[in-house]
C-alpha cells in the first residue's frame, strides 16, 4: 500500500490524458473505496453512474459549455483564470472532460441530511485511491449545472431520487502536472 501522506500530497487534477480505456477491475477498486468514506448517520448516499460512451461525453460536456458560458460572462473581469477558462469553453471542439476515457459521476440520495458532505468525501477517497495506482483525475465541476436536468440523468441511467454531486474523469495522465501554489492557510489557536 502506498503511504497515505505522499498520495495526499502528490495527487494531481490531470488535464491530459492517454487514449487508453481503464481496466474494469481498476474502476471496481476505486468504487469500492468510496463506500469507506464516512457520511452523516452513517446513510452512505450514494450511487455511481459510470459513463465510457463517447456520445453521452460529448453531450454531457456540450451541455456543460452551453450551462457555463453564460453564467461565468458576467465575472470575466474578476479574475484572469476566469477568463481564460471562458476562452476554453468558447473553443469549438474543446472536451471539458479533456478526453478522458472514463467519467464517474457521484449521485446523492436528495434525502439525505448531509449529501453534498458524503458525496464529496466518497469522490475523495476515490481520487486518492485512483492516484495510488498510478491513474489521474479531476473532479469537473463545471458540468454539475447541466447535469442539474433531471430528464438527462434519467437518460444517462440515474436512480430516481438521487441527483449529481461530483462529476469525476478518470484516466492514465500523459506527463507530469505541476503542483498549482498551495496558500499557507490562516489558522487560528486557542489553546
Ligand atoms: C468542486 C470542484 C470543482 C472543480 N471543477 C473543475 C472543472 O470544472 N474543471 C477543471 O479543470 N478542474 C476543476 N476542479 C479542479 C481544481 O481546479 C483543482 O483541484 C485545483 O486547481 C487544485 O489543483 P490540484 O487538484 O492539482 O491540487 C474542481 C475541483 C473541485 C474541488
Amino acid at each position: 500500500m502506498s503511504d497515505i501522506i505522499e498520495v495526499i500530497k502528490n495527487r494531481r487534477s490531470v488535464r491530459e490524458y492517454k487514449d487508453e480505456q481503464i481496466p474494469q477491475e481498476e474502476m471496481e477498486f476505486i468504487i469500492d473505496c468510496a463506500r469507506y468514506a464516512p457520511s452523516g448517520f452513517n446513510m452512505q448516499p450514494w450511487s455511481f453512474l459510470v459513463i465510457k460512451n463517447k456520445e453521452a461525453l460529448k453531450k454531457i460536456s456540450e451541455g456543460g459549455k452551453k450551462s457555463m458560458i453564460p453564467m461565468l460572462e458576467p465575472m470575466k473581469n474578476a479574475s484572469q483564470k476566469v477568463k481564460d477558462f471562458l476562452v476554453f469553453l468558447k473553443t469549438k471542439g474543446t472536451d471539458m472532460f479533456y478526453n478522458a476515457p472514463v467519467l464517474v459521476i457521484v449521485l446523492g440520495n436528495k434525502n439525505a441530511p448531509t449529501v453534498d458532505f458524503d458525496c464529496s468525501m466518497a469522490a475523495q477517497n476515490m481520487m486518492l485511491a485512483a492516484h495510488s495506482r498510478g491513474i489521474g483525475s479531476c473532479w469537473v465541476g463545471g458540468v454539475l449545472p447541466a447535469l442539474m436536468d433531471e430528464k438527462l440523468l434519467k437518460e444517462l441511467g440515474a436512480p430516481q431520487g438521487y441527483k449529481a454531486v461530483a462529476p469525476l474523469i478518470f484516466g492514465y495522465p500523459k506527463g507530469e502536472t505541476q503542483m498549482p501554489e498551495k496558500i499557507e492557510p490562516e489558522i487560528n489557536w486557542l489553546n
